[in-house]
């Protein structure tokens, strides 16, 4: 059988991807990756599968419906992971088109395409197949200091064009059970990081400008809590639920790590302490924590009108409830940061591709 996984170039999908693929009990299956190659987008970060008869990529859009129904057709998957989307909260404040497009459009295409070609199939192929889709905690906007943690059951309260593109995907997605049958799963996550962040987001931004000497942009006074999800706990939380998750059901996946932006920013200067250590510094090497105390600059609000507030709300899922349900069990903050910060020192020292160098703004090397 065989995975169809859309937006499989991009962070989290490419992540999932490679799991799969060396996972020892999923790593036989194949995967198809569909994906549009946005900016966000990168063939780069599925370069280790070149030649991999087990993977084939396809650069499309999944807005693109004779594309999508020729590969189902083609490759009859069991089960669809759809990751494609628009991602980033602040681009869809100044573009919101885009996200309408990909996260409600292309996600009510790929619905569609996925209805008719289920529809056609055999038992028991057809009581095996599942429409996984993969969305956010940003559904349920944001949560005041004492509040509870967001379970799967608090109502959507979107506060961006992000997020309602995300909360309109989930309707879609749990209308085409409820309407069609349609064996759907979806999954809420809090904030990823690890590897092939792209650095745009706070943790490989922060890396990559502290190894760069540049200032570190941080929100107002740094102290918005997020939840920090390692990627690979995420991927491995998916694979769970395709494995053994209930039809129709919501899983929320959190990482038990809420942070304020400004403890994230230390723990990184201290790793890049100890893992790049300034020979010319004089007092043991240690460079990064006092420049980041002399660099910390204040990124400006955005100036539309955005609800602020939420930058500032503490964000947190139901990790606990969803742990539970799917065995995930969640990466330490230090350890998940350790890897990514690892990553980019490699980049820096030559260890990595030319091209994500230049994704990174690197000077060629000579
Ligand atoms: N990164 C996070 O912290 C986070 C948190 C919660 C939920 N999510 C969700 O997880 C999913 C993956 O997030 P990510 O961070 O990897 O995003 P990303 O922006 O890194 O990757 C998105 C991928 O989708 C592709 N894509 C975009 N439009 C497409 C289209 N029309 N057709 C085909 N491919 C298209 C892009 O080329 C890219 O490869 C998204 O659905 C996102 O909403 C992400």
């Amino acid at each position: 059988m065989t995975l169809l996984v859309t937006g499989g170039a991009g962070f989290i999908g490419s992540n999932f991807v490679l799991d799969w693929l060396a996972a020892p009990d999923t790593g036989a299956e194949p995967v198809v990756t569909l994906d549009a190659l946005t900016y966000a987008g990168n063939r780069e970060n599925l370069a280790s599968l070149d030649g991999d008869a087990r993977h084939t990529f396809v650069h499309g859009d999944i807005c693109d419906r004779p594309l999508v129904d020729r590969l189902l057709a083609q490759h009859r998957p069991r089960a669809i992971v759809h990751f494609a989307a628009e991602s980033h909260v602040d681009r869809s404040i100044h573009g919101p088109g885009a996200f309408i497009s990909t996260n409600v459009e292309g996600t009510f295409t790929l619905l569609e395409a996925a209805r008719a070609h289920w529809s056609t199939l055999p038992e028991p192929e057809r009581a095996a197949f599942r429409f996984h889709h993969v969305s956010t905690d940003e559904v349920y906007g944001s949560l005041g200091p004492s509040d509870p943690a967001f379970n799967e059951t608090h109502p959507y309260q979107p506060n961006s064009p992000y997020s309602a593109s995300k909360a309109a995907s989930n309707h879609l997605v749990r209308a085409w059970h409820h309407t069609y049958g349609l064996p759907v799963t979806t999954s809420n996550c809090s904030n990823n990081y690890g590897a092939w962040h792209f650095p745009e987001k706070l943790i490989p931004l922060m890396i990559v400008n502290a190894l760069a000497g540049k200032p570190l942009p941080v929100y107002g006074d740094g102290q918005q809590v997020r939840d920090w999800l390692y990627v690979g706990g995420h991927c491995s939380a998916i694979r769970a639920v395709l494995a053994r998750g209930r039809v129709d059901e919501l899983y929320n996946v959190g990482g038990w790590n809420e942070k304020p932006n400004l403890e994230i920013v230390h723990t990184i200067c201290r790793l890049l302490d100890e893992m790049q250590p300034d020979p010319a510094a004089s007092d043991a090497g240690c460079v990064h924590i006092p420049r980041l105390l002399g660099s910390l600059k204040p990124k400006d609000l955005p100036e539309f009108k955005y609800d602020a507030d939420a930058f500032r709300s503490i964000h947190l899922t139901d990790a606990e409830r969803h742990g539970q349900r799917s065995d995930h069990r969640p990466v330490r903050p230090e350890d998940g940061v350790r890897q990514g910060t690892q990553g980019r020192c490699e980049v820096r020292s030559g260890r990595c591709r030319a091209h994500r160098r230049r994704q990174e703004g690197w000077p060629p090397r000579d």
